[in-house]
């Protein structure tokens, strides 16, 4: 197997970790890194003195590596990853993957006119947890899916170029898309900003999904504790994922609600002078054991896989188009009142 030289641009609190995780990947020969803060370079030289530093933005591109990881703030993504590909490099984007759903095309485009992989790091679609989750919904474990909700709060960290929205939601979207197999239709969101005005810092919302499938998410920088929780209720059984708990992240609740063979609407029981019966089951709550993988190392490994042997990354650039299709119709809701909109 060939071995790589991968190039990491933007070094602030994300791109340290894609270093290290390329650094630790014997299909890697060299990590190089680039960043427009001098400070920030240096502190890379400090933190992994085994990786090529470069101060020039046009050496970086112009030097050997064979693919480039991008993780600037967002604004930058669209730029330097079609400056990445028009120099021949394969790359690896950080969530989302663009501003617009327009940009994330033109590099898709960009990627396959050139025969390079745009892969978009997804992160959690490479979590064991989360591919836990997946197996056990496409097994049918926990029965017909009704609803998903999700918790994702803590303090901070305020990002300068996008709201809470853009930074966060797309992890949750990612994992239903990857979860559930499926695309939603429509979305109603709702925003407020608390501490910087026109940048919201709090959201509520709600995304529906074929099948009478609802998700719904509630996104904070303003929280004192850092909460990661999902829970997706079946008719058979119900699941907890809780991504900050660090030895029992899912449980799934042999739970369920029934009504048995009482199937007619409900008054007409009471018209007869019987009682209608709810069946509530309530079994063993099953922690099931998961590897112990880091999500972001499944997904730096999978992307020299894919270089290496030319397939389709789980996430590619379509997967990230598609999650900047959900964003664009949670802004227009936003724009509209907290309207549904439809998905294209
Ligand atoms: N996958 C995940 O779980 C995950 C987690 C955190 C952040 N991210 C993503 O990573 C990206 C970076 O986020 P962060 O929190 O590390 O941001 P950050 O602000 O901490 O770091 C960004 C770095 O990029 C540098 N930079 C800015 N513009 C540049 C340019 N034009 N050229 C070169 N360097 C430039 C900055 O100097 C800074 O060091 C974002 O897209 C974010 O959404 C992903």
């Amino acid at each position: 197997m060939r071995k790589y030289k991968i190039g990491v641009i933007g070094c602030g609190y994300w791109g340290p970790n894609l270093i290290r995780n390329f650094l630790q990947s014997p299909s890697v020969k060299q990590v190089a890194c680039h960043d427009i803060n001098a400070e920030r370079l240096e502190r890379m030289k400090v933190l992994f003195p085994s990786a090529e530093t470069y101060s020039s933005y046009d050496k970086f591109m112009q030097s050997d590596v064979d693919a480039v990881a991008v993780a600037t703030p967002v604004s930058f993504h669209y730029q330097i990853a079609k400056d990445a590909l028009e120099h021949g490099k394969h790359v690896l984007i950080e969530k989302p993957i663009t501003k617009t759903s327009k940009e994330a095309l033109e590099l898709i485009r960009l990627a396959e006119k050139n025969g390079k992989q745009l892969m978009v790091d997804h992160t959690y679609e490479y979590s064991p947890s989360v591919r836990k989750i997946r197996e056990l919904v496409e097994k049918g474990e926990l029965g017909n899916i009704f609803n998903i909700s999700v918790v994702r709060v803590n303090l901070g960290l305020f990002q300068k170029d996008v709201d809470v929205i853009w930074d966060l939601v797309p992890h949750d979207i990612s994992i239903f898309r990857f979860v559930l197999n499926k695309e939603p239709f429509s979305v109603r969101a709702f925003a407020e900003s608390h501490i910087l005005p026109g940048k919201y810092d709090t959201a509520y919302v709600l995304i529906k999904y074929p099948d009478n499938i609802t998700a719904h998410l509630q996104i904070s920088w303003l929280n004192p504790k850092k909460i990661r929780e999902m829970t997706i209720i079946g008719n058979k059984k119900m699941l907890v994922y809780d991504d900050v708990n660090a030895s029992e992240k899912i449980k799934i609740y042999d739970k369920s609600v029934d009504i048995g063979n009482n199937k007619e609407p409900i008054h007409t029981y009471y018209e007869k002078g019987g009682a209608f019966q709810f069946l509530y089951r309530s079994g063993d709550i099953h922690i099931p054991k998961l590897d112990e993988k880091e999500p972001l190392k499944g997904a730096c490994d999978h992307f020299i896989d894919c270089i290496e042997s030319g397939k389709k990354p789980l996430t590619d650039g379509y997967s990230g188009y598609k999650v900047m299709l959900v964003l664009e119709a949670i802004q227009e809701s936003l724009n509209r009142n907290g309207d549904e909109v439809l998905l294209k």
